[in-house]
């Protein structure tokens, strides 16, 4: 059996939401300090729509498949709906992913997360601290 998905093959070589949005509302920036690779969303709100998403993704072929699928899942959805989103939920709209490659998608949901911090930061909107703790290093470090 092929170790990754066509889906995952799909959203490697053809990659969705490619770049950045120089007027972004919220950026949210995340790495993974074992492997080093690098994510960064940008989003572009308005009444509480994700109108338009980008990305960048410094990273391995599941990190820029995880952040191509997540910005097309949450791409025109409200807001309460992205912060839903989780990394289980990106690997199995790719149809799977490895164990191994299973951070990967961490880094999707995480960089969404701090996005959306990003923008309600920026513009003094209050919200529910526990929806944004902080990532636990230790499990960035875990041999995997
Ligand atoms: Fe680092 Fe995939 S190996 S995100």
């Amino acid at each position: 059996m092929a170790l990754y998905s066509e889906k995952v093959m799909d959203h490697f070589r053809n990659p969705r939401n490619v770049g950045e949005i120089p007027d972004a509302d919220g950026i949210g920036e995340v790495g993974n300090a074992r492997c080093g690779d690098i994510m960064k969303i940008y989003l572009k709100i308005k009444d509480g729509i994700i109108e338009d998403v980008k990305f960048n993704t410094f990273g391995c072929g599941s990190a820029i498949a995880s952040s191509s699928m997540a910005t097309e899942l949450i791409k025109g959805k409200p807001l309460s709906q992205a912060l839903e989103l989780t990394n289980k939920a990106v690997a199995e709209a790719l149809d799977g992913l490895p164990a191994h490659k299973m951070h990967c998608s961490v880094l999707a949901e995480e960089a969404i997360r701090a996005a959306i911090k990003d923008y309600y930061d920026k513009n003094g909107i209050e919200y529910d601290k526990s929806l944004f703790p902080e990532p636990d290093e230790d499990e960035e470090l875990h041999e995997d």
